[in-house]
């Protein structure tokens, strides 16, 4: 299998290349902005770190020739990459808080996939898993703040409706995906789930899903999300 992951420097990011890494098959590149020693002391002929800012797009195209030299195909991209600035207040919002967010969270998943496509088109049953929240959720939008976050997030969820429709004429299947609440930097020590439960979870929602999943918006346990 080979995966493209975004954000692997740390958190859950880091935490699907630790697992991926741990299967014979499997091709990762990991990007990231800036290595980490734990991302670093994963790297082998089976884990490639390379660099990526998702918000720039020639920074993109070196990423996409970077895999483009080592495979023909590309079987899973991962857009994990996010950002959940503080200032999201009503009282503190400011129009730059909400593009910068929606330029990670929402325009850069859209553009790596749409740079990635060629090399989707020739994977192995290949599938985009766009990394959601519950915070994304309509549904569950009773209260207030996190302006930015949750826009983008809900935004990246009719993003991942739009790739079913363009994507399913190469048979390439779409997903958004909402991790849980995972103790990481951006989830705090709090959160109710480690990132080994999260990514295990993710992992096997990965391995099970067939193009009848394609624009599903999902949990990390596998149950459906509401929208
Ligand atoms: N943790 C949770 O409870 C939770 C819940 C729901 C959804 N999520 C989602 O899960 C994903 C991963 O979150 P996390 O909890 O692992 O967060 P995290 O620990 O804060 O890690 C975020 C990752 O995104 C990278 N990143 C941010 N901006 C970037 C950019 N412009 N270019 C490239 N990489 C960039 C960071 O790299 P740097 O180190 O270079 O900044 C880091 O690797 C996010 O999409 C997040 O919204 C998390």
């Amino acid at each position: 299998m080979r995966i493209v992951i975004t954000g692997t420097n740390r958190g859950i990011g880091l935490e699907l290349v630790q697992q991926y890494a741990q299967r014979d098959d499997v091709a990762i590149f990991a990007a990231c902005r800036h290595s980490s020693a734990e991302l670093t002391a994963l790297e082998s002929n089976r884990v490639m770190i390379i660099p990526l800012e998702v918000t720039d797009t020639a920074s993109i195209q070196q990423a996409v020739a970077q895999v483009q030299a080592r495979v023909s195909g590309l079987d899973v991209l991962i857009n994990n990459a996010g950002i959940n600035p503080s200032g999201q207040q009503l009282t503190q919002i400011e129009p730059d808080t909400m593009l910068t967010v929606y330029q990670v969270n929402t325009v850069a998943p859209l553009m790596l996939t749409k740079a990635f496509w060629a090399l989707l088109k020739n994977g192995h049953q290949p599938k985009v898993v766009n990394i959601s929240s519950s915070m994304g959720s309509l549904t569950n939008r009773t209260y207030g703040g996190s302006y930015a976050y949750c826009a983008s997030k809900a935004a990246l969820n009719m993003i991942s409706r739009g790739l079913a429709a363009d994507l399913k004429q190469d048979g390439i299947t779409v997903l958004a995906l909402d991790p849980g609440w995972v103790q990481t930097d951006m989830g705090g020590q709090g959160a109710t789930l480690t990132p080994q439960q999260s990514v295990a979870g993710i992992l096997k929602v990965i391995d099970n899903l067939t193009a009848q999943d394609s624009g599903a918006f999902l949990r990390w346990d596998g149950s459906k999300h509401a929208w």
